[in-house]
């Protein structure tokens, strides 16, 4: 039977701290209007404080995690705690939508099926609709929260602070969820989040049917950045997004992706700082993007035409203008959200998720009747794309 991925829900989190392009302006030879008019970026949230790179703003996090000796860090905005913040707002958005999720609700209707017995005890039998009730609820007792169904945690980064532990190691505990988690980060750049949801979607067909899996995308790029670079700094911004996925019987997802070995477009040099050769990225995603989401319809057996929106990683809105003249499909079909955000790599499109969902055009059923691509390029170089076509 073919499967594909529901959208259960998402949450994003942004440091508080917005830099605009006048910031940069008055630092470095560059210009407001050279900055929107060349990328479309109009501001971006920075973890890392304006009074000098190296040290930290406060970010809306209070949600320290403990280190091992049992300290929470100073620092709210590390990746985890960006990501920690995005996960537990997708897990409380996914709770107002499945009210009899929650442990509460277990416990009710476990007092509820006592209660459908009880009444029949006596008389040892029991009416059809006694049957269907006491069924119902036991149904609902039985049925697992979601910290419980959750199967895998999968976080989609490059600028994790440490090494080990990985990011989404740390968000098991905090999240309260069931330590049966197979828990890991991808780092594929700004491909990442597209590559965390294909590794999710090919693992949750081999789990029980109302499993989930957590796909977050975290990146705090300020601390990567070098301030005196106008090429990059004013690129980047931080945040992170959670979304939350099952799988569910429907059109089979369609998954393209491809590496290959350039490791001098896009990387980071000695001191970890970002160095692109920004032209040849440009044309990098102008190329292969519109390519690739020609294919997938093809695929998908599809026209562009019938695809209803084209959730493109947010880099810049000349490319995904470009993108949307080479396939002549308006430019509605393309949200974008950079002006606001800037490039903020793997957390690009789970924020873009974020906010389609929560200004109402992305839902549960929403995705389920929307033919949607979402398309990533990043360092590698590296590309990964994915059409989730309507139910019939
Ligand atoms: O997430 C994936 C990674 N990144 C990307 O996807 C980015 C892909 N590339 C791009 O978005 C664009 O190439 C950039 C926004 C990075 C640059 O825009 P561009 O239109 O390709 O500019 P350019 O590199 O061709 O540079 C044009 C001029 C150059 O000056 P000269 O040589 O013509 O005198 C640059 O030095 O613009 C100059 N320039 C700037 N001027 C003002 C480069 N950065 C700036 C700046 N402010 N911030």
């Amino acid at each position: 039977m073919d499967m594909k991925l529901v959208l259960e829900a998402c949450g994003k989190a942004l440091p508080e701290q917005i830099i605009d392009n006048d910031w940069f302006a008055a630092r470095l030879d560059t210009s407001d209007e050279w900055i929107r008019q060349r990328t479309g970026i109009r501001e971006r949230r920075l973890a890392i404080d304006i009074a000098g790179p190296g040290t930290v703003a406060p970010n809306s996090s209070q949600s320290g995690i403990a280190r091992p000796d049992g300290k929470i860090p100073i620092d709210g905005t590390q990746v985890a705690n960006l990501a920690l913040d995005a996960a537990r707002r997708c897990l409380k958005n996914f709770r107002e939508l499945n009210p009899t999720d929650s442990v509460y609700h277990t416990t009710i209707s476990a007092a509820g099926s006592d209660a459908a017995f009880a009444e029949n005890s006596d008389k040892n039998t029991a009416t059809a609709s006694e049957v269907a009730k006491a069924v119902d609820v036991a149904t609902v007792a039985t049925s697992l929260s979601v910290a419980e169904r959750i199967k895998y945690v999968l976080v989609a980064t490059m600028s994790a602070e440490q090494r080990m532990p990985n990011i989404a190691s740390q968000l098991i505990e905090p999240l309260g969820l069931n330590p049966n988690v197979l828990a890991f980060d991808i780092n594929a750049a700004c491909t990442g989040f597209v590559y965390s949801l294909e590794t999710a979607s090919a693992l949750l067909k081999t789990q029980p049917p109302d499993s989930l899996a957590l796909v977050i995308g975290a990146e705090r790029l300020s601390s990567l950045l070098d301030f005196s670079d106008r090429s990059t700094a004013v690129l980047f911004g931080d945040g992170a997004a959670a979304t939350l996925w099952s799988v569910e019987p429907g059109p089979k997802d369609i998954f393209i992706s491809g590496t290959e070995t350039a490791p001098l477009l896009l990387y980071t040099d000695a001191d970890q700082h970002i160095r692109m050769e920004g032209r040849a990225v440009f044309r990098y995603a102008t190329s292969t993007l519109p390519r690739v989401l020609q294919e997938l319809a093809e695929v998908g057996e599809l026209e562009t035409d019938a695809i209803d929106y084209f959730l493109l990683h947010q880099a810049n809105s000349r490319i995904i203008d470009s993108i949307s003249s080479r396939l002549n499909l308006p430019a509605e079909r393309f949200p974008q959200n950079l002006a606001l955000c800037g490039n903020t790599s793997a957390a690009s499109l789970p924020l873009l998720l974020a906010d389609l969902w929560s200004d109402g055009t992305l839902s549960r059923t929403g995705q389920q009747n929307l033919n949607i691509c979402l398309a990533a390029f990043g360092a590698g170089m590296s590309y990964g794309s994915v059409l989730m076509r309507r139910n019939s």
